[in-house]
């Protein structure tokens, strides 16, 4: 297993390309199921999850290549609707298959997702979605199985926004018989790419990126072409670790509309903050202030930028009230942060963190991806050094990411325990 090793305090100056959307890349793959057309993917980071993604195409009988950030796929010969537990319980989105699969060969049976380190995380929405569409539900042997003739178009409310639950209603309804409406869908900008994907290939689709989605059902999709829209959290992961090192950063390739309220919080936090087309540049020269921080489905504040805001929140000067609406116990990150020095109290679903002058460096362990986003980003502005173990999370998501830091300016490296032992 590997680890970080990061010696802190280098302020973080220069440029760094963001890379494709993991959010948006898994449900664009998945969403490949729904045609025999060949379709090519670009700007597919090349983090774990997407290669996990890929390898559940192939075990369906998908024809995948993929090369570099470029994949292209081609779903005419599928022999198999099954995603089985082995690769779901790497990866949660796997659930993202069902709708496809039940869609265009009227059944799929996929592991239910288990626990994980954030909370619950049901996909009861998904199932009643489907079932509205008339797919016939169960779950037996921890498997969910999805049965229908032909799916029929009808209306769902979700009582929750959910966006893979979003994505996978929206993928199914556009093979249904006649017109959908998803009320209360989430609103996330890797549903509109989503969308247009799915439009290039000959869906119906209207309302993506609002809270009502209406699809009008189509008999076949062919393939197309897409390019993934750039990452907005990885974006907004670099332009914490710029203000908590009191760095200059230019993040390029990115959506800066995507990324407004992480934006504006960094802007209440001190940072000056320039948005221009498809860059933002951000330098600390003042101060770095507490300020409170709500999460909720988009526009709100992400819930995946979380754990790096409360990393950041704790070198900042006064308290600050941090609090998660969308997981119920999106918390793990906070033991390992005060092991660094942060102060940091839990009341309920509220963090309250009052700002030290000064982080230290400590082996901490990561325990989901954006956790461990919030302890590198710590462990870049903690005094001496920071191990991060556990660094699987992050490549889930994250494509070259001490590459990346390292070209701003931090001393990051990796160690292969692997290596070590040998
Ligand atoms: C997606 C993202 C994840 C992000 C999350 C919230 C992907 C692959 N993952 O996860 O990075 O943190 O959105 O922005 O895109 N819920 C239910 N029933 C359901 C589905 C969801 O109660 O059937 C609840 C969840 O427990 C949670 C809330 O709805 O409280 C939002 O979850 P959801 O949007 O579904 O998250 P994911 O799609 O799993």
């Amino acid at each position: 297993m590997d680890e970080i090793l990061i010696n802190g305090g280098n302020r973080l100056l220069g440029e760094v390309r963001v890379s494709g959307a993991k959010n948006s890349a898994l449900p664009i793959l998945a969403s490949t199921i729904l045609s025999g057309g060949e379709c090519v993917i670009t700007n597919l980071p090349r983090v774990v999850d997407v290669l996990t993604m890929g390898k559940l195409l192939g075990i369906l009988g998908t024809k995948v290549s993929h090369e570099g950030n470029r994949a292209v796929i081609q779903a005419a010969a599928i022999h198999s609707t099954e995603a089985p537990y082995d690769l779901v319980k790497t990866m949660r989105a796997s659930v993202l298959v069902l709708g496809p699969l039940v869609a265009r060969f009227g059944e799929a049976k996929v592991s239910l997702p288990g626990g994980c380190a954030i909370g619950s995380r049901p996909v009861n929405l998904h199932l009643a979605g489907l079932a509205k569409l008339g797919a016939e539900i169960s779950i037996e042997h921890g498997y969910i199985t999805a049965k229908a003739n032909r799916l029929r178009g009808a209306r769902i409310y979700c009582d929750t926004p959910t966006v893979t639950g979003t994505e996978n209603l929206m993928m199914a309804a556009s093979l249904a018989d006649g017109v959908t409406m998803i009320e209360n869908a989430a609103k996330e900008p890797e549903i509109v790419d989503l969308a247009q994907f799915l439009v290039k290939r000959g869906a119906r689709i209207h309302g993506a990126g609002t809270d009502v989605i209406t699809i009008e059902g189509v008999s076949q999709l062919h393939g197309g072409d897409h390019d993934v829209i750039p990452d907005r959290i990885e974006a907004g992961t670099y332009l914490a670790a710029g203000a908590m090192t009191r760095g200059e950063v230019t993040v390029t390739h990115c959506h800066p509309r995507h990324l407004e309220a992480v934006l504006m919080k960094l802007r209440e936090a001190g940072a000056d903050v320039q948005e221009e087309k498809d860059l933002v540049r951000l330098a600390m020269p003042g101060i770095l202030k507490g300020t409170d921080v709500k999460t909720l489905p988009f526009p709100g504040f992400p819930t995946d930028m979380q754990a790096q805001m409360v990393a950041l929140m704790s070198l900042a000067d006064g308290t600050s009230v941090i609090t998660e609406t969308v997981f119920e116990s999106r918390f793990m990150h906070v033991e390992e942060l005060r092991r660094m020095g942060a102060d940091i109290r839990v009341e309920g679903n509220r963090l309250v963190v009052t700002g030290r002058k000064a982080l230290t460096g400590a082996p901490v362990m990561a325990s989901d991806l954006r956790a461990s986003a919030g302890l590198i980003v710590a462990g870049l502005a903690g005094e001496g050094l920071t191990q991060v173990q556990r660094v699987y999370h992050l490549d889930r998501g994250y494509e070259r990411l001490e590459e990346k830091l390292r070209a701003l300016g931090a001393d990051i490296q990796r160690r292969s325990m692997t290596t070590q032992v040998h």
